[in-house]
């Protein structure tokens, strides 16, 4: 069964909305580990739309489980990582105008910049995973780059109709086998929710899944504890 990785982004989303000090991100945190999230996955952005530096210090100090740290491969986040050394660092494209993380990272026109971040966060000493397509190609790319871990992204998945849902799913699998066949720890996320994380959930060579907004949202009716625990229910009976 894969693990569960709580997306805490979009409680910054509401406290950032109109500069409150809350939600109070301690709360989410020790809430979110007690209802059973095996880590916590904090996107520290460049224009800092909602996790602040402030949070990932905090974090840093308060976690029992696992900081996943997802970052832009820049110089500015580069220093924060080594300076804060979260147990993994997930390394993600990043676009000012974008909603949210629209697509995996083009890991062959990025190489070098990626292998030059990669060498300097490993002074971080944290487990380094890079958000890729699931695609042959840049699951290679990866391997090259010296990572120990990849994340794949679902949300074209999460987002097809019913007909390309398969085809998507099939890319998926596919590149996890292909991926854990060198070595390679595979994570996946974006878009799941209750209604489409049960496929991805069953396959076995996923060791993580990290899930945000549709946890959040969900708390609005149950409460983040039952809203995890829902969603770990369903990752469990899949
Ligand atoms: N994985 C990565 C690499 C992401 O960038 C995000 C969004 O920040 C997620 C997972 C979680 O996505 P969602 O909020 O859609 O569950």
């Amino acid at each position: 069964m894969p693990k569960l990785g709580v997306n805490l982004d979009h409680v910054a989303t509401i406290r950032q909305q109109r500069y409150t000090p809350y939600p109070d991100m301690l709360t989410a945190i020790q809430i979110s580990e007690l209802s059973g999230a095996d880590s916590i996955t904090m996107h520290l952005r460049e224009d800092r739309r909602h996790i602040q530096f402030e949070d990932i210090k905090m974090a840093r100090k308060n976690i029992t489980t696992k900081l996943n740290l997802e970052m832009a491969p820049t110089e500015e986040m580069c220093k924060i990582a080594v300076q804060i050394k979260p147990d993994y660092i997930c390394i993600v494209p990043e676009k000012r105008q974008e909603l949210t993380t629209e697509g995996g990272l083009d890991v062959e026109k990025k190489f070098d910049t990626l292998k030059h971040i990669i060498f300097e966060l490993s002074k971080s000493k944290a487990k380094i995973s890079v958000f890729i397509e699931p695609e042959f190609k840049m699951i290679d790319l990866a391997k090259k780059l010296g990572v120990s871990a990849i994340e794949l992204h679902t949300g074209k998945y999460a987002e097809a109709n019913n007909e390309e849902k398969k085809f998507y799913l099939e890319k998926i699998k596919e590149a996890a086998r292909y991926g854990d066949g060198l070595s390679l720890i595979i994570n996946a996320g974006h878009g799941l929710d209750y209604t489409n994380v049960e496929e991805i959930a069953r396959i076995r060579k996923i060791h993580e899944l990290n899930i945000g907004h549709s946890i959040i949202a969900e708390s609005i009716f149950l409460g983040l504890s039952d809203a995890i625990k829902k969603m770990k229910n369903v990752i469990e009976s899949a």
